[in-house]
């Protein structure tokens, strides 16, 4: 059986004051959340230190939106996987779509990214999607195949065990504009089998594979139904934790 998992990424929103509550009342509504479901939050870096400590003891998990490609060194501004395991992180998001169109990431730099990430054994929530471009000149399939290889097919299959995956198409990402449930299900059914291809069925169907691009507590439950839907990365709606936590209870 794979995982269920929501995640929220809260991107770059929240003080800390405001990041703190928002995850104590996370963690307050958890118990209304099926014990199946892994909650997890993603605040921003200056955050996570004092949102792990808070989180201990809960069911409540905490990830990073991104770290380095690098293990260490003279690259100003940057965090490392071995600084968020330190910390107390356990998953970390990494070539969401908004750090491959702002920050130039990457499949090639993503690969780094994913095997440093996963020799601190953090989670990695791998990201990939189309443009809306990319989909009305039927190219969403190849565009995502070639994200998925490019950055995951060289590991090997114990790393490739410890990675979720996320689909994410760019269109429907802060837009209010989600994939109609079918189109979730058809992409995510074809990154299984991208999986299948490459590692064998037993591994595909262990994977969880997340959905996000406006998902919120109305078309939550449609979008969890469909077989290949192991969850949500949800963007908007995960800074109102009543509704973060009705999407979870979509299940
Ligand atoms: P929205 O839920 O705001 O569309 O964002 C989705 C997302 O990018 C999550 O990583």
């Amino acid at each position: 059986m794979r995982k269920k998992i929501v995640a929220g990424n809260w991107k770059m929103n929240t003080s800390l004051a405001e990041g703190f509550s928002l995850a104590k009342e996370v963690i307050a509504g958890s118990s209304r959340v099926d014990q199946g479901v892994e909650l997890v939050v993603i605040p921003p870096f200056t955050h996570l230190s004092e949102i792990v400590k808070l989180a201990r003891g809960s069911r409540v998990r905490v990830g990073a939106q991104n770290c380095a490609q690098w293990p260490k060194g003279a690259y100003t501004g940057e965090v490392s996987a071995s600084m968020l395991q330190s910390a107390g992180v356990e998953y970390v998001i990494l070539g969401h779509s908004e750090r491959r169109e702002y920050f130039n990431e990457t499949n090639r730099s993503l690969f780094e990214k994913l095997q440093l990430a996963l020799q601190e054994n953090l989670t990695p929530i791998f990201c990939c999607g189309e443009k809306l471009g990319e989909r009305e000149a039927g190219q969403h399939f190849a565009v995502v195949e070639k994200q998925v290889a490019e950055s995951l097919f060289g590991l090997e299959t114990r790393q490739v065990q410890q990675v979720v995956i996320a689909y994410e198409p760019v269109w429907a990402i802060g837009t209010g504009k989600t994939a109609t449930a079918d189109q979730a299900q058809e992409m995510h059914a074809f990154i299984r089998g991208l999986l299948a291809g490459k590692y064998g069925s037993t591994l595909a169907d262990s994977i969880s594979i997340l959905y996000g691009g406006s998902c919120k507590p109305s078309n939550a439950a449609e979008l969890f139904a469909k077989p290949d839907v192991d969850g949500g990365l949800i963007g908007g709606a995960s800074l109102v934790a009543a509704d973060f936590i009705a999407i979870a209870g979509s299940f």
